[in-house]
């Protein structure tokens, strides 16, 4: 049986998108602690306490994001979500519920490839987060911002109010 659409998104869920939306900006611009401790050790280098501890800063955060998404996974699944506004053609309506699942799948995706390199050593996992996911992730994020401004100022549907005042 299908329930029916939540009214809104709940306070919760509009906390955590934009906590996760920071953290995500957050570990997508300064990767750089992490890709300095991952290029020594493919060189059989030691790298200093410093060294780890920016590592460790990145693999953090990104743990902070899968264990975010899992919350996040659960509230949708109890509270739901509110319908896609009616009066945009479908192929548009189409387009958000897929960016949205994307965007969704690799808040999963990027910290699980990002922890088999980093704690079991999986290189393949590791170049497959850096180089393919990271790619794919900027691009969707670019799409979900161009989606969200065309909603919010071409439909004029109020999209931004529902992810932030409600
Ligand atoms: C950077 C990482 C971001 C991620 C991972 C992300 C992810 C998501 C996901 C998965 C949804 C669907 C929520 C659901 O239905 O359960 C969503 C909705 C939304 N996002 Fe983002 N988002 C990000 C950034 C942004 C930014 C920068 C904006 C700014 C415009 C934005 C605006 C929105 C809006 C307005 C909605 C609600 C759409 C609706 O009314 O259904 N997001 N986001
Ligand atoms: C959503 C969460 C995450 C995002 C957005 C993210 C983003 C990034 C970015 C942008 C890079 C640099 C790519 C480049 O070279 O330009 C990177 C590298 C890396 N990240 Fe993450 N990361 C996340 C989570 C994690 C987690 C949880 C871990 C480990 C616990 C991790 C481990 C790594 C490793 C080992 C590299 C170096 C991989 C290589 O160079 O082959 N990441 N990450």
């Amino acid at each position: 049986m299908q329930r029916p659409p939540a009214k809104g998104y709940s306070l919760s869920q509009r906390f955590l998108h934009w906590t996760v939306a920071l953290l995500i900006f957050f570990n997508l611009l300064f990767p750089d602690g992490m890709n300095v401790w991952h290029r020594l050790m493919r060189r059989g280098g030691v790298p200093t306490p410093e060294q780890v501890a920016s590592a460790n800063i990145h693999a953090y955060v990104g743990i902070a994001i899968l264990l975010l998404a899992v919350v996040r996974l659960g509230l949708r699944f109890i509270n739901g979500a509110p319908a896609e506004a009616a009066e945009e053609p479908a192929i548009f309506r189409l387009a958000a519920k897929l960016a949205h699942a994307g965007l969704y799948i690799l808040i999963f995706a990027m910290p699980l490839t990002g922890i088999a390199a980093y704690y079991f050593g999986i290189n393949p996992a590791g170049s497959f987060h850096a180089d393919i996911l990271k790619i794919i992730l900027w691009a969707l994020i670019a799409a979900h911002l161009a989606g969200a401004l065309v909603h919010q100022f071409y439909w004029k549907t109020n999209a931004l109010r529902r992810m932030t005042l409600g």
